[in-house]
């Protein structure tokens, strides 16, 4: 059975530049960051340089990088830290509906604390409409929280005009930006951001490091209380390790050149898609405003699940799951109101570093007979 990796938007492996890295980080930096002494600066050289690079990708200074566990908990960070730093005198957050879980459960989480949130809807192609987002804030909002690039059907949002919006009206704006580090621009001064998100495992770093960027002035009130690690924002003493390789994985995101070839063999899949399956096969997502390596298409009247269960050896996601029976749309493909025959044969093809023509070509291959076996 020959393996398929199509999921890097789920994970990608660590890239052998930054298990170098990191080799040399478990062999020479064991020491305290904090310590003061000959063990302890190996150990500080390598987190502050970690974090250079990882300022240096966004366009921000080291010290508005506070190193997390990843994804998940910069985005609680962000979420918790500015309804607390609001001490409550203000209660709404405005976010969207096609958020991942790690802002949709911190937001439900916040809304039994008195908070209320504003879920902005998106269109069809999975976008919001800037003028909804102008509509909904009030005297009342705290933070405006985007995604930039959608996790299942890649859908870039318009993060500078949003972000624009919300810096007119004086608020601090959010963007969960573990999907596009890496795959697209994310300097923070373009965007227009306040505080980003970026998750390692995305970028080919380790699982379990993460970061976000935290504007200079943009108060927020740590997650994590303890000693005064991080600028006294996140509590902990600092992992070199992860530290060293999120921040060569930063160095390897800076170059985008290798993204024309993946999206050009997105592309070639998508066009062997609809040579096989015709009217049959329906792109989720926007047709251009898209992350380039995912590929989310629907097989109309088919089960996603049973036929990546059929396609023995490719990894891939399904867009929709089965609870008792019964097939749910995944909440992003609702939002976009996609048909339930449609949406139950979604499937998230996404691509990375290691994607060749020929894994592409093998599963075009095969695809036919496993949607006649689904
Ligand atoms: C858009 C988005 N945000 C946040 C996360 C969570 O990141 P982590 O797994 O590092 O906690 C993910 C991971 O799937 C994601 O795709």
């Amino acid at each position: 059975m020959s393996r398929i990796y199509l999921d890097y938007n789920a994970s990608t492996p660590i890239a052998p530049e930054v298990a170098v890295v990191m080799r040399e980080a478990m062999e020479g930096a064991f020491g305290n960051p904090s310590s003061p002494h000959w063990a302890g600066a190996p150990a500080r050289r390598m987190v502050e340089e970690g974090r250079s690079q990882v300022a240096a990708l966004l366009g921000c200074a080291p010290e508005e990088v506070v190193f997390t566990s990843g994804g998940s908990e910069s985005n609680n960070f962000a979420l918790k830290g500015a309804f607390f730093a609001s001490k409550r005198a203000r209660r709404q957050i405005i976010t969207t509906r096609i958020e991942h879980p790690a802002i949709i459960a911190p937001c439900r989480f916040l809304e039994t604390l008195g908070a209320e949130i504003t879920w902005l809807p998106v269109d069809s192609a999975g976008r919001v409409d800037p003028d909804d987002l102008e509509r909904a804030i009030t005297a009342d909002t705290i933070l405006v929280s985007i995604m930039h690039a959608n996790n299942e059907v890649g859908t870039i949002q318009p993060i500078e005009e949003c972000a624009a919006i919300a810096r007119e009206h004086g608020i601090p704006f959010h963007t969960d930006a573990a999907q596009s580090v890496g795959k697209i621009a994310t300097r923070v001064d373009d965007l227009g951001v306040d505080l980003l998100t970026i998750a390692g495992h995305k970028l080919y770093a380790p699982k379990g490091v993460g970061a976000l960027y935290i504007r200079s002035g943009t108060v927020l009130e740590p997650l994590i209380h303890g000693a005064g690690h991080e600028g006294g924002r996140r509590a902990g003493t600092e992992s070199a390790l992860l530290a060293a390789g999120l921040g060569e994985a930063c160095v390897l995101a800076r170059d985008l050149s290798p993204m024309a070839k993946l999206k050009a063999l997105r592309d070639r899949f998508w066009n062997g898609l609809r040579e096989r399956f015709g009217n049959g096969i329906v792109l989720n997502g926007h047709p251009e405003l898209r992350l380039p390596n995912t590929l989310d298409v629907s097989f109309v009247g088919h089960v996603g699940g049973d036929i990546l269960a059929a396609l023995e050896g490719v990894a891939a996601s399904t867009g929709s799951a089965c609870h008792s029976g019964r097939i749910e749309l995944s909440p992003v493909l609702e939002a976009m109101g996609v048909a339930p025959e449609v949406g139950m044969g979604a499937i998230r093809f996404s691509l990375g570093r290691g994607t060749t023509a020929a894994e592409i070509d093998d599963v075009l291959r095969r695809l036919p007979a496993a949607v006649r076996h689904s």
